[in-house]
């Protein structure tokens, strides 16, 4: 009887883990099903933006559904963390890791972890741009041109984490009022604020749009599959994530939500990644690097200020200044 109640025993015998994954669904498929192989554990995934596992968090403060937050750029996971809607925790696998995930975890008082890094940039459909007869972007200000009028697509900084990261990007590069200026200028050309950030890429890689702003990678994935897509370092230089992970105060399933921490930090499971189309710079210095990856050491990167624009207090008020100045304006 006990023998035959063992085998018959379910795959949650192990517990449940809920999980918040901010990354492309491929890649959140492939951590949540492995996880779930190799440890038992019964993992309920779904797939959101940044901002929207913020405000979710947010909402459900009082009564936590979620145990690990795994993915989205980091500047919202400083946010959660500053608002104590994250745990501390400290891995053992913290000593393998490189310096800007630390960094990370050391910004969010311990609450949130670096797992990948990757620079924003945009992609552009070489076809469109060819029959438009302009020359080819590489640079912020190319994307501007009059003849890109509703032909660049981005998202809302308000969902997604990669245009946060372009908004706080154009901030740090140009200054806040040049910043806003360029931002109400490309609005003109925006045909539309998708909600995911690396929706725009997909767009230009099909030419649905002849310029997606997103992070270089999830360009990089069309272009590696030969759409004719090309990806961007933008000349004036451009701001990169600190993709994050966090541990959901409150957590139901504590125990499970550290278990799942300390492997996902682990160079077999960042290997996922790769493995799942998805190019980011893995953040253990065991894990291999993608040969697919932008080269980020070649790009001029500004030196992005973390600590400030993930505080709840500026995160808080340049998306309430973009809805107010640059969403609401007319076309
Ligand atoms: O997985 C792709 C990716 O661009 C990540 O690198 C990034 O952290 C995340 O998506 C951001 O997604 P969103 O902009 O939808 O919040």
């Amino acid at each position: 009887m006990l023998a035959a109640g063992a085998a018959s025993a379910p795959a949650s015998a192990q517990g449940s883990l809920v999980m918040y994954c901010g990354v492309q669904e491929e890649w959140c498929r492939a951590m949540s099903t492995t996880f779930e192989k190799e440890t038992g554990i019964k993992v309920a995934m779904t797939r959101k933006s940044a901002g929207e596992v913020y405000a979710q968090l947010r909402a459900e403060a009082s009564n936590p559904r979620g145990d690990i937050w795994w993915g989205g750029t980091g500047d919202p996971h400083l946010q959660a963390a500053e608002e104590g809607l994250t745990l501390e925790y400290e891995s053992p696998a913290n000593k393998d890791l490189q310096d800007w995930a630390l960094s990370q975890w050391k910004a969010a008082k311990q609450r949130s972890i670096g797992i990948y890094a990757g620079a924003l940039g945009f992609g552009y459909n070489t076809e469109q741009i060819k029959a438009k007869g302009i020359p080819e972007p590489k640079c912020w200000a190319d994307l501007l041109n009059p003849k890109l009028r509703d032909d660049v697509q981005v998202a809302d900084p308000n969902s997604s984490g990669t245009a946060y990261n372009l908004l706080a990007t154009v901030v740090q590069l140009m200054g806040e009022d040049k910043g806003f200026d360029y931002l109400k200028a490309l609005h003109k050309n925006v045909s539309q604020y998708t909600k995911s950030g690396a929706a725009p890429a997909k767009a230009a890689s099909l030419g649905e749009t002849a310029v997606g702003i997103v992070f270089i990678h999830d360009a990089v994935v069309f272009a590696v599959q030969g759409d004719p897509i090309r990806a961007v370092a933008p000349c004036e230089g451009t701001g990169y994530e600190i993709g994050s992970m966090s541990i959901v105060k409150g957590a139901r399933n504590l125990e499970n939500a550290k278990k799942f921490y300390d492997w996902a930090l682990t160079p077999a499971a960042q290997a996922l990644g790769a493995a799942a189309k998805s190019y980011q710079v893995p953040s253990n210095k065991n894990s291999p690097v993608p040969p697919q990856a932008p080269k980020m050491n070649e790009m001029k990167l500004i030196d992005y200020d973390f600590v400030k624009y993930g505080s709840s207090a500026e995160r808080t008020r340049l998306l309430t200044k973009w809805d107010k100045e640059v969403k609401a304006l007319p076309k």
